[in-house]
């Protein structure tokens, strides 16, 4: 089925060829770019375009592909780097430079590596859809090859064989390969969900010990120009304990991308000590990439990251930053002229944000086995307003709002989640969970220390009005134990040693300032002042 170009608007275009689908990829112009269905009328339809339409011409050919926007899933995904339409990266700076050409066709089914293919079912079995049938190993991941249909095997056979290789087949002749194909924007089925009970141990204290996250949960990371956000969840990407990390630049600088990878590739994961790229997936759409591929950037890693999830691994999704995929969002509304809700994004802005972060969770996947997806994107509220529609639409969904303040990054307090009005709906059950298996002290330790910081915040504004020599002495401690826990336990410099901080260590550390704390106290109820305290070696 052809058509022709009848209209150009930037990343939209309208083509006159009928008995298209919504979601439809279509095919535009001579260079075969790739475009989805946004709209459609009696006559024509809408399409986004996720390439760069500089050079299209008006009646330029249209060709629709009766396909959605699909990700490959099978080997070769891990240590990848992709951009918006899952096409390598590398593969093409090998192939075209380092500038993407429009309609570049790269991808992971054209592949030559060969993988060895061990089956876990014999001819003659009968399958229903999701069941387990094969393994591949992948690095040091056993890489899961399940039914993608109900039937009776005819034939499957251990060897080696690239991706697009059939290892056997149904008794219908349908063949079976390791990879398959799956539609982006339909989330991938699992048998059952179930609630979060297990941390996501990301290694910065402020987060782990004061709102933790929990695996299959959701967390926003809200913060103004240079508060963090880019650090924090790239110290995430590094060392969260989770099998397999997705991480998509959605609309950042480049050079952040660039420089992620570099270090990645001479890093190890802190809880293997296999190199970090192993288990790293890379999708970038950096800000000089078109916009509206952003949108297709954010469903196709979050498609990748619920393959490996059903496998029964624990992957976690890290975007950085949902804003400028909402910006998309609003840009493609306006230019196809809908009715513009709060600040100019379109109406359905918070039900499409809540349909992507729903994608998160622990599930028991289609063979039995138990596996989570859990998400932390970055969003970038324009001047710091966290009453803007954005930040608003994913609060409402987010497990945990880690709230960076804008006042402690201009301090160089690092990470700047702000320790009041940050929160975790996972705080309980995780606490609990890390009494039970760090230290039995840690919910009391961790009562004390957000007490503290409290009365820190009351005695502040005693201090300014009385001057700190008007203050008793038992206040004027607690403004020095306060202010060790902030500058020695809350602060963490992402560039020292100190970047990674295991539960374990995290509780010593609180341990140490609290004893300390609490053998001045002592020597104040014994009538010494503070400095006298102090100064005799009581810190
Ligand atoms: N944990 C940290 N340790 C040390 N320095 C940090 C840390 N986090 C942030 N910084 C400092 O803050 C700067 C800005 O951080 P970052 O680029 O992550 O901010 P951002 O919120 O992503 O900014 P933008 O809004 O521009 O994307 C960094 O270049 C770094 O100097
Ligand atoms: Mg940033």
């Amino acid at each position: 089925m052809n058509g022709t170009v009848i209209g150009i608007a930037g990343p939209t275009v309208t083509v006159d060829l009928k008995g298209l689908r919504l979601y439809e990829i279509v095919l535009i112009g001579k260079a075969g770019l790739t475009g989805e269905v946004v709209r459609l009328e009696r006559e024509r339809a809408v399409v986004q375009v996720y390439e760069d339409t500089r050079g299209l011409a008006l009646g330029e050919s249209v060709r629709g592909t009766s396909r959605p926007l699909m990700a490959q899933l099978g080997p070769g995904l891990l240590s990848g780097m992709f951009d918006g339409l899952q096409r390598p990266l590398e593969k093409l700076l090998e192939r075209d430079g380092p500038f993407i050409r429009g309609g570049s066709s790269a991808s992971l089914l054209n592949s030559p590596r060969e993988w060895r293919f061990s089956p876990l079912k014999a001819a003659g079995d009968r399958v229903t859809a999701g069941e387990l049938i094969g393994q591949v190993e992948e690095g040091a991941f056993r890489h899961l090859v399940t039914a993608q249909q109900d039937g009776v095997l005819a034939d499957l056979a251990a060897g080696s064989c690239n991706i697009c290789q059939a290892v056997g087949s149904y008794s219908d002749g349908t063949p079976i390969t390791v990879c398959q194909e799956w539609p982006v924007r339909r989330p991938r089925p699992c048998r059952r969900r179930l609630a979060p009970s297990e941390p996501l141990v990301t290694g910065q204290r402020v987060v782990d010990f004061l709102y933790p996250l929990a695996r299959g949960g959701t967390a926003i990371i809200p913060g103004g120009f240079g508060t963090g956000k880019t650090i924090l969840e790239q110290s995430v990407a590094k060392f969260s304990d989770v099998d397999m990390v997705v991480y998509v630049g959605c609309g950042e600088r480049g050079n952040e991308m660039a420089e992620l990878l570099e270090e990645f590739a001479g890093l190890d994961d802190p809880w293997t000590a296999r190199r970090l790229m192993e288990r790293t997936i890379v999708v970038a759409n950096t800000s000089n990439m078109p916009v509206a591929a952003r949108e297709a950037s954010i469903y196709t890693a979050v498609t990748m990251a619920e393959y490996f999830r059903d496998m029964g691994y624990h992957v976690l999704l890290l975007a950085d930053s949902i804003s400028r995929w909402a910006e998309a969002l609003r840009e493609i509304s306006s230019s196809l002229e809908e009715m513009p809700g709060e600040e100019g994004y379109p109406t359905y802005l918070a039900s499409r944000m809540a349909g992507f972060m729903e994608r998160a969770g622990v599930v028991e996947t289609m063979n039995g086995s138990i596996g989570s997806l859990s998400m932390i994107l970055s969003v970038s509220p324009p001047g710091g307003d966290f009453t803007e529609p954005v930040t608003q639409a994913c609060l409402r969904t987010a497990g945990a709002f880690l709230m960076l303040d804008t006042s402690l990054a201009h301090r160089r307090h690092f990470p700047a989640v702000n320790w009041f009005q940050s929160y975790s709906l996972f705080e309980h059950g995780m606490e609990q969970h890390f009494s039970r298996t760090v230290a039995a002290g840690w919910a009391v330790a961790r009562q004390r220390c957000r007490t503290m910081l409290q009365r820190e915040e009351a005695l502040r504004e005693v201090a300014e009005i009385v001057g700190l020599e008007g203050m008793q002495e038992q206040d004027r401690l607690i403004l020095h134990s306060a202010e060790r826990i902030r500058l020695e336990f809350l602060c963490q410099n992402a560039y020292s040693e100190d970047a990674f901080c295991a539960p374990e260590r995290i509780m010593a550390m609180i341990d140490a300032i609290l004893a300390d704390h609490d053998r001045l106290e002592g020597r104040l109820a014994a009538g010494e002042t503070l400095e006298a305290a102090l100064g005799t070696g009581g810190n």
